[in-house]
């Protein structure tokens, strides 16, 4: 293998992984080799453009550690995690679509019962949010599990606040809870708001440079699990709100943005008197049954 040249190195490459013996990896990586030539001859790449993404892709590694994931944000923000989601989970319309899953998700969160008030502490306006889940010829899915996660009335999730003097993350505005048998839950939280996405990395310099901007639209994030149905990965977003319709990781989807409906001061859902306005979220999740294998 000499001489190879512009024309022949595509070629070349591929003939290198032919012993391969992983077939979905010799597949996967003849077509990223077939892309990233072809995306090099398309815009005829100079060794400075080459040398530059070289120096950002190295920004990215280094911004990254167990709290910070710029590989997903970079992923996220080029509408790649969306585009692996939808393909990913293609349902019957009826069911509930899924959209990203977020660097902001916490494996094991508290455990509450229903009604109880997951917010722990966080700042901002209460949030009595009920539902239900069900599958698609809508029987009741009970005892289905739960993650909620949000972020504060500032924007922030409890992972980027300070840890407890022990180090440890306290869990605030994230929970996990099981529907009752006829598939309701509910839950009181905080009102959740629009934030941006971290944007002090090397993704928010790409960003600005593209005249982009780094706002997700607010939302509460759900991962629902339940015995014989596909998991989901959702969110609700509040309807009204500014960057629904320019969300800087394409997340949203018709169907998942609903009225958070404001109530003046009084009772509210769970019996208490709010001293203050609350809000209302209502939602219906309709999950797809697993495909039986024979
Ligand atoms: C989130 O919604 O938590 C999120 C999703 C993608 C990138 C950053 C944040
Ligand atoms: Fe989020």
């Amino acid at each position: 293998m000499r001489n190879i040249n512009e024309d022949t190195i595509t070629q070349a490459v591929i003939a290198s992984m032919s012993q391969c013996e992983n077939d979905r990896l010799r597949a996967v990586m003849t077509s990223l080799v077939q892309h990233l030539h072809a995306f090099a001859r398309e815009v005829k790449l100079t060794e400075q453009e080459w040398f530059h993404a070289i120096r950002f892709l190295t920004e990215v590694g280094h911004i990254t550690d167990e709290h910070r994931q710029e590989f997903v944000l970079l992923s996220d923000t080029l509408g790649l995690s969306m585009l692996v989601t939808s393909q990913n989970n293609r349902k019957p319309p009826a069911c509930t679509e899924a959209t990203v899953l977020g660097p902001f998700f916490v494996p094991d969160a508290p455990e509450y019962a229903l009604g109880d008030d997951i917010a722990n502490g966080a700042a901002g306006m209460p949030c009595f949010v009920s539902g239900s889940v069900a599958g698609i010829d809508g029987e009741p899915v009970g005892g289905a599990q739960l993650d909620v996660w949000q972020s504060d009335e500032d924007g922030f999730y409890d992972v980027q606040h300070e840890t407890d003097a022990d180090g440890r993350i306290v869990p605030q505005a994230r929970g996990r809870l099981r529907t009752a048998a006829d598939g309701t839950f509910h839950f009181r939280s905080i009102l959740a708001e629009a934030y941006p996405i971290p944007h002090d990395g090397p993704v928010g310099k790409m960003l600005e440079a593209l005249g982009r901007h780094p706002w997700r639209p607010a939302h509460l994030h759900f991962w629902i699990q339940a015995a014989g149905y596909e998991p989901l990965i959702t969110h609700v977003f509040r309807d009204g709100d500014r960057y629904l319709d320019s969300d800087a990781v394409f997340g949203v989807r018709s169907s998942l943005v609903v009225d958070w409906e404001r109530h003046e001061a009084g009772i509210a859902p769970d019996g208490t008197t709010s001293d203050t306005p609350f809000y209302t979220l209502d939602y219906r999740f309709v999950l797809n049954p697993l495909e039986e294998t024979a």
